[in-house]
């Protein structure tokens, strides 16, 4: 596909302005133009056909299944893109005043005591942006927490599983605390004895999912959450996998004190490389104080914004946080209303349904019922075939789904996460199990299909290592001024077919 520059011709046009009768700017003669800018020239039928095209080579939930473990891709339904755009919600303004924004108030006050309910904790807030920053929120909270007791000092260390998905130790960093990371055992839980011989005086908490990125309940949460409050300790739930468990089993029952919630990904959202997102965070009472402000109250029947929070860790975002996905989060859950759990009962039947279709085909390193999602492995695959996970997640792009999650967690080589929500009907997930197994077919029968997939999409493989290290971005007009000599290819492409 040509650049819409390689697309331009000169002089020609969208749409004709009438000539203006004004009397003309006095711009100095230093800051006047050269020569004009070099923008495409088009007309409107082949701007709307480039980019209408261009959209076409994105892949969506709207266009295809998308089971990337641990990102819960679910579909986002349109309702909650009508009530977001209702002219109340739409054309607030931040400043406005309490008066005026009375019912964007109450519909953030009810989100948290939906989410302080389906928690089982005491007190939210609205305002991290990402489940990652409420990670980091939750540390600065339990930072807190510490200081105020004088054990800020002593208390200087995190723990978290092997794992533990990227933004877990990065937090821990982040807030300035010392990482411990606990392993795995055989079934796939924390190694209980691993963790006794870990937590200590200088231990300020645990970091962990549950479900795990494994996709598996831990058998024994109710032990771990007793270690760590034995020691003094809090613990801390990576809410990210609650589509698994929500209206379930509560965070705050296992005994976390602090919970984030991935409201884009618990709660539906368009989302995708990196927002937009929620990542609420709810606490046990003894942490309330701490949170960040303001906290949204009722106060009679009036809903306000309270800043009056003296232990507060402060801001970590403008404002009371990003009001659209608030919106389309309550949106959602009030489309389930008491049946809440059935999205999670779903999710989880639809995970077992396909892990049981693919475990004869794929390994299976942890073969346990699994929760919302499942990991399996190309371990075999790939010492038989030589064929990758890379392979495999590449190859499923011809058959038209969105490669699943891979090489992680980790502890699984050759890893395939696999998360099919439960929006998705059992004919997607029939269509998407006869892939895989045909895939798996496939590397019996022609390995070198696979590692050349794929081959029915615009961008073949490319050397993703070299696309990372030596990316280029932007369309290098200074080395080639004359358009008419531009390749017709995207240059990017071909530096890295090239090199
Ligand atoms: C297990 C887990 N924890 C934390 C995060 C971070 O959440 P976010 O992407 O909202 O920052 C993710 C995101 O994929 C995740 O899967």
């Amino acid at each position: 596909m040509k650049l819409i520059f390689e697309k331009s011709q000169a002089g020609r046009r969208g749409g004709e302005l009438p000539k203006h009768d004004l009397p003309a700017a006095k711009v100095p003669d230093a800051l006047r133009r050269k020569t004009p800018p070099r923008l495409p020239e088009l007309a409107e039928p082949e701007i709307v056909r480039h980019f209408t095209e261009l959209s076409t080579r994105n892949f969506g939930i709207d266009t295809g299944f998308y089971p990337l473990g641990s990102c819960t891709m679910k579909y986002n339904p349109r309702v909650n893109e009508r009530l977001v755009m209702l002219p109340g919600f739409r054309d607030l303004h931040p400043y406005q005043d309490e008066d005026g924004s009375q019912g964007a108030l109450e519909l953030m006050w009810r989100l948290q005591e939906v989410l302080i309910e389906v928690s089982g904790l005491n007190a939210c807030s609205l305002q991290p942006a990402a489940g990652s920053q409420g990670e980091l929120t939750g540390l600065m909270l339990m930072r807190a927490y510490f200081a105020d007791r004088g054990e800020g000092d002593t208390r200087d260390t995190i723990i978290t599983a092997d794992t533990a998905h990227g933004t877990n130790p990065a937090s821990v960093t982040m807030a300035g605390y010392k990482l411990a990371k606990v392993e795995t055992d055989a079934r796939g839980n924390v190694d209980v004895a691993h963790l006794r011989e870990m937590v200590d005086e200088h231990t300020a908490g645990l970091m962990l999912t549950n479900p795990s990125t494994l996709g598996l309940f831990d058998e024994h949460i109710e032990e771990i959450a007793e270690i760590f409050h034995e020691a003094g300790a809090l613990l801390y739930y990576d809410g990210a996998n609650l589509n698994a468990v929500c209206g379930i089993s509560r965070p705050g029952d296992m005994g976390f004190d602090i919970v984030h919630i991935n409201l884009h990904k618990t709660f539906s959202q368009p989302h995708g490389g990196g927002g937009p997102g929620g990542g609420p965070i709810v606490v046990r009472n003894k942490l309330e104080p701490f949170l960040p402000v303001p906290a949204v109250v009722k106060d009679g029947e009036h809903f306000k914004l309270d800043y009056n929070r003296p232990k507060s860790i402060g801001k970590v975002r403008g404002f009371t946080g990003p009001f659209g996905v608030f919106v389309r989060s309550y949106a959602y859950i009030r489309s389930y209303g008491p049946r809440l759990r059935e999205m999670s009962e779903v999710a989880v039947l639809n995970a077992n349904y396909l892990l049981a279709r693919l475990k004869e085909s794929y390994d299976l390193p942890y073969d346990r019922l699994a929760m919302h999602e499942f990991v399996l492995s190309a371990r075999s695959l790939k010492r038989e075939h030589g064929v990758s996970a890379l392979d495999v997640a590449k190859r499923l792009m011809d058959y038209g789904f969105h490669p699943p999650t891979i090489y992680f967690p980790l502890v699984v080589p050759e890893a395939l996460m696999i998360e099919p929500t439960e929006t998705e009907a059992k004919e997607t997930l029939d269509e998407f199990a006869d892939a895989m197994l045909a895939i798996a077919r496939e590397a019996e029968e022609s390995p070198a299909l696979l590692h050349e997939a794929p081959h029915a999409r615009p961008v073949k493989r490319l050397d993703e290592v070299l696309a990372a290290k030596r990316a280029i971005v932007k369309y290098g007009f200074d080395d080639h001024p004359d358009l008419s000599a531009a390749p017709q290819e995207p240059r990017q492409l071909e530096a890295q077919k090239g090199a």
